[in-house]
């Protein structure tokens, strides 16, 4: 379990990744911080592209980073948008935390990364497309 003072700080490492988003067609920056259950932490800014298509979220790219460095057991991510609303991933970003489990921790921030609210990934997809699926399990 996070402290409450460990979800501020994985929201502050949110607003750094944002500091870094390549988001010259939207201007909408998005943050991550996702904390492996090393401690590691791995952060992440959305970037875009010419070809919107080829847009990957801050979320993906937090994930992505500690992916193919190794770690896969995720504890929480930290989520922060524009703004003074709270910042929940899109579908796509869902479905990707669901590849690494359903018993993690989403927190969502502001642009300033204060605390907004936290769901479980399970929460935040109650009717998953679980890796088993696929095994007929
Ligand atoms: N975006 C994210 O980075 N994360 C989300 O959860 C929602 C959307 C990005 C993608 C795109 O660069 C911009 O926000 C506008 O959709």
């Amino acid at each position: 379990m996070l402290t409450q003072e460990k979800k501020l700080e994985l929201l502050k490492l949110a607003v750094k990744g944002a500091e870094n988003a390549h988001c010259p067609y939207s201007h909408f920056r998005v943050g991550a911080a996702v904390m492996g259950r090393s401690g590691k932490v791995y952060l992440g800014g959305n970037i875009e592209n010419v070809s919107y298509g080829a847009t990957v979220c801050a979320e993906r790219i937090a994930i992505w980073k500690a992916v193919s460095e190794g770690e896969k057991d995720f504890e929480a991510i930290a989520v922060v948008g524009p703004g003074t609303k709270e910042a929940y991933p899109c579908a796509q970003c869902r479905q990707v935390m669901v590849e690494f489990g359903l018993d993690w921790l989403v927190i969502s921030g502001d642009e300033q990364g204060n605390y907004m609210g936290e769901r479980t990934v399970s929460e935040l997809v109650p009717f998953p497309f679980v890796p088993s699926a696929l095994l007929g399990e």
